[in-house]
């Protein structure tokens, strides 16, 4: 285990037991429809991969990459790269880490809404429900594990973009945080 991970919330083996339970819910779901995954960079990147390979029907996949900045009166998102596929009127399913405010995927959803798909649904692997923004209406369609109100990191989740490449999910020790802070 990595020196600076306190404890494993989910194991590697869980993590992928658990993707297998939902790629075999998609094949099914999805089957004939020959859905569009789309997932949003940077962290879902293990959790696309790992989901791609267990889904058993004809696919596609895209990718689009989303930023958060400070606006002059609040955090406002930019699409920093798009899809490139043409959406209209195919089934779309958004691959994403963690649902934790929303704010991101609420803002992806609408991207996504105006290309006029046939639907669109959100898959994500962790969801943090305690966290939720209350003017965030929008619910994911597939969760993974339901998690705690904990920032975790590995498996394509970072802590100042670091640990992204662990196969399992962790809580970081506290120092690591007191360390950042004090370096500051
Ligand atoms: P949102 O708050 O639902 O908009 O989530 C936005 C993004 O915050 C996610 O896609 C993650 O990149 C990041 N994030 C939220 N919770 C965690 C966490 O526990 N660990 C690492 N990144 C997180
Ligand atoms: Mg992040």
């Amino acid at each position: 285990m990595n020196g600076n991970v306190d404890y494993v919330l989910l194991s590697e083996e869980q993590i992928q037991n658990r993707i297998q339970e939902m790629a075999e819910v998609l094949s099914r779901e999805y089957a004939g429809k020959d859905p569009v995954f789309v997932g949003v960079l940077k962290g879902v990147v293990l959790f696309f991969s790992d989901m791609i390979k267990m889904i058993t029907i004809p696919c596609q996949m895209d990718f689009m990459w989303i930023s958060s900045y400070q606006g002059t009166e609040s955090k406002q998102m930019i699409v920093r790269s798009d899809i490139t596929s043409d959406i209209k009127g195919r089934h779309v399913v958004v691959l994403e880490d963690v649902f934790d405010t929303g704010n991101s995927l609420d803002f992806t959803y609408k991207h996504l809404l105006t290309k006029e798909p046939a639907s669109l649904r959100i898959c994500t692997l962790l969801d943090k429900p305690e966290r939720r923004n209350p003017s965030v209406t929008l619910q994911p369609d597939y969760v993974g594990f339901t998690i705690p109100n904990e920032f975790v990191v590995g498996y394509g989740l970072d802590y100042d973009e670091h640990y992204r490449n662990l196969p399992y999910i962790g809580v970081l020790k506290p120092e690591v945080y007191q360390q950042e802070q004090g370096e500051c």
